[in-house]
């Protein structure tokens, strides 16, 4: 292979993928280079812009570690998270819709009861948390772990203070008998993306903001069923039209409701005002495949 100009260039990269075994491996890298010799000849990339770009990666890789993930923030200001959440988690109507997993679910998270309170001293207005998990038959799912994370009401996760030594913010619980599940935690806020890095120059260049609005993580597991991981999002706020990630879907937008102080729906008696969401999960059958 000589005397490759910028057209014959595209075969003599794909020739070079025949001699892999593994099929799937060759489909993908010859579409990516398929796709990205047709942009590079598309836009007439300069040699300036090529270096530019592979100093962009160069900047992500460096910023990237155990606790932030630009690589994951890249996929989602261009989309494609949100692309490859919806193509591979097409359900049946009436199973709630699944959306972006986002940088901040820890796997060790704190276990807790129903009715604990998650929030384990995060700041923000108290709120109360609950509703059902049930099959596409409306069967209750009892023993269902849920994972549940969200922000301060300063927009922060715990993971992004260093100072902090326990969880705040997030943990685990199981469905009971009924499929109802129940926590107290804080209301959640929109806050923005981190966008003190490379992904967030990107942003500011391109004349787009880093806000997400306002919304509650969700991984729901149990055994014959598809794992969900979702959000919900509050209905009241800002930036529901112009999540930098995109991951709002109308299904998952819900009403948080403020109470007057009085008795909350576990029974404690609040001297302060206090919210409450109410929100049912419809999982899918596991497939079968
Ligand atoms: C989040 O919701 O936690 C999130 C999702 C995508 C990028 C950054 C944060
Ligand atoms: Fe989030």
């Amino acid at each position: 292979m000589i005397d490759i100009d910028e057209w014959t260039i595209t075969s003599a990269v794909r020739k070079a993928h025949g001699a892999t075994s593994n099929a799937r491996l060759k489909t993908v890298m010859d579409s990516l280079v398929r796709h990205l010799h047709d942009f590079a000849r598309e836009v007439q990339l300069t040699e300036a812009e090529w270096s530019h770009g592979i100093d962009f990666l160069t900047r992500a890789g460096s910023i990237t570690d155990d606790k932030r993930q630009e690589f994951i923030l890249l996929s989602d200001v261009l989309g494609l998270s949100t692309l490859v959440t919806a193509q591979c988690n097409r359900r049946p109507a009436g199973c709630t819709e699944a959306t972006v997993f986002g940088p901040f679910y820890v796997p060790d998270a704190p276990a807790y009861r129903n009715g604990d309170d998650i929030a384990n001293g995060a700041s923000g207005e108290p709120c109360f948390v609950g509703g059902t998990v049930r099959g596409i038959d409306g069967e209750p799912i009892a023993d269902a772990r849920i994972d549940v994370w969200q922000s301060d009401d300063e927009g922060w996760y715990d993971v992004q203070r260093p100072e902090l030594e326990h969880a705040q913010g997030r943990g685990h619980l199981s469905s009971l008998g009924d499929g109802s599940y129940r926590f107290r935690s804080v209301v959640a806020v929109p806050y923005p993306i981190p966008h003190d890095g490379p992904v967030g120059q990107l942003l500011e260049e391109l004349g787009r903001h880093p806000w997400r609005p306002a919304h509650l993580h969700f991984m729901i597991r149990a055994p014959g069923y598809e794992t969900l991981i979702t959000h919900v999002f509050r209905a009241e706020g800002r930036y529901l039209d112009s999540d930098a990630v995109f991951g709002v879907r109308s299904s998952l937008i819900a009403e948080w409701k403020r109470n007057e102080p009085g008795v909350a729906p576990d029974g404690t008696c609040m001297d302060v005002p206090f919210y409450t969401l109410e929100y049912d999960f419809v999982l899918n059958d596991s497939r079968n495949d």
